[in-house]
């Protein structure tokens, strides 16, 4: 996906999904499994770098698995303060560092110190544990840890991903500190982008979901922020869902057979949070012949505005009549 979204020019970094350092540090080698661009100098083939993200509690072990990972070639670590599962948070990671803000600072440190100047050291908060008012101690312990910039999620831990998002505490932050902020969270459509900018004052915004669910999202913001390409209003979702699967054979060899369910999950996205039409056509599908020709069939029916035929009669209710295997069950 990141080699996908970074063809795209609209991006101007990626960040990998966290890699969890727990009782001993992360070796050089899962660094190299999991994020396949660092053997490539950090970049996706299009050229868009790739940062590594970790998460932890321990600072030593934290320090120790940085610079494993720059072993492994990376130019940027991003430090984990975010993520809401209970699992992680359980175990000393994520967000339920922001309950201990001079941990934070502590980690920040530990890791800063630990690599090379010219390497990055960035942090993922969200605004607090349960309050929001957190966030301004655990930015400034992550800016005084010597974080290079911070991305902010504009929610608490306890919201998990319920609304609404608070924007504003995000500028507030950005008003006090003189690091880059990097404002996260909900921006779903231009007009949230618009409002988030206008709320936070920021130059740099990461987005996640929305980039999945509405693919033409990412042009249109850089072309507000003047950094990309001209958008295109129509979504070619064959080709797009295409070149992931090649991306997939290029990166995992033989897991492209589970690539089925990896398209899917992003169609099933597409559809409850972007205008994605067809999930239904290829939910059941198993393996990807079957998938794309289901989801061919379902735009080509879309396109000419004829409905799916149904059966007639005695069977006026019944399941649709398909015209692929069974893309209804
Ligand atoms: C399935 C899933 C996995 C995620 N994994 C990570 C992760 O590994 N590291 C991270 O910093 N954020 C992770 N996030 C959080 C996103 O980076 C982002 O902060 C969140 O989705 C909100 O932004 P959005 O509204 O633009 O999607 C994850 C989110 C989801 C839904």
């Amino acid at each position: 996906m990141r080699a996908l979204q970074g063809a795209t020019g609209a991006f101007t970094f990626a960040v990998s999904e966290f890699l969890r350092v727990s009782g001993t540090p992360v070796p050089k080698k899962v660094f190299l499994r999991d994020i396949p661009e660092l053997a490539h100098g950090c970049r996706t083939p299009s050229g868009m770098p790739v940062q590594v993200q970790i998460l932890g509690g321990n600072p030593e072990r934290m320090a120790a698995s940085a610079e494993n990972a720059v072993k492994a070639g990376a130019r940027a670590i991003d430090i984990n303060f975010g993520c809401p599962a209970p699992t992680v948070n359980r175990h000393d990671g994520g967000a339920s560092l922001l309950q201990h803000p001079c941990r934070i600072r502590e980690i920040v440190a530990a890791i800063r110190s630990a690599t090379p100047s010219e390497i990055s050291v960035s942090a993922k908060l969200r605004l607090g544990w349960e309050s929001i008012e957190d966030i301004h101690e655990n930015a400034e312990m992550a800016a005084e840890g010597g974080a290079s910039w911070l991305t902010i999620h504009a929610r608490t831990r306890k919201q998990g991903y319920l609304p609404p998002v608070y924007w504003k505490p995000i500028g507030q932050v950005r008003d006090r500190l003189s690091l880059p902020i990097i404002a996260n969270g909900d921006i779903w459509g231009l007009d949230d982008f618009k409002l988030c900018q206008e709320q936070t004052g920021c130059r740099h915004f990461m987005i996640g979901r929305s980039a999945l669910a509405n693919p033409v999202l990412p042009y249109e913001i850089a072309a507000e922020l003047g950094i990309g390409g001209k958008a295109d209003s129509l979504v070619d979702w064959i080709q797009l869902l295409r070149s992931l699967v090649a991306h997939t054979e290029h990166y995992k060899g033989q897991a492209v057979a589970k690539s089925v369910v990896k398209l899917k999950q992003w169609l099933k996205l597409a559809s409850i949070f972007g205008d994605f039409k067809h999930f239904e056509a290829v939910k059941q599908t198993r393996s990807l012949e079957e998938f794309f020709d289901c989801l061919e069939t379902a735009l080509a029916f879309e396109k000419t505005g004829d409905k799916l035929p149904r059966y007639s009669g005695d069977c006026a209710d019944s399941e649709p009549v398909v015209p692929c295997a069974s893309p209804w069950r």
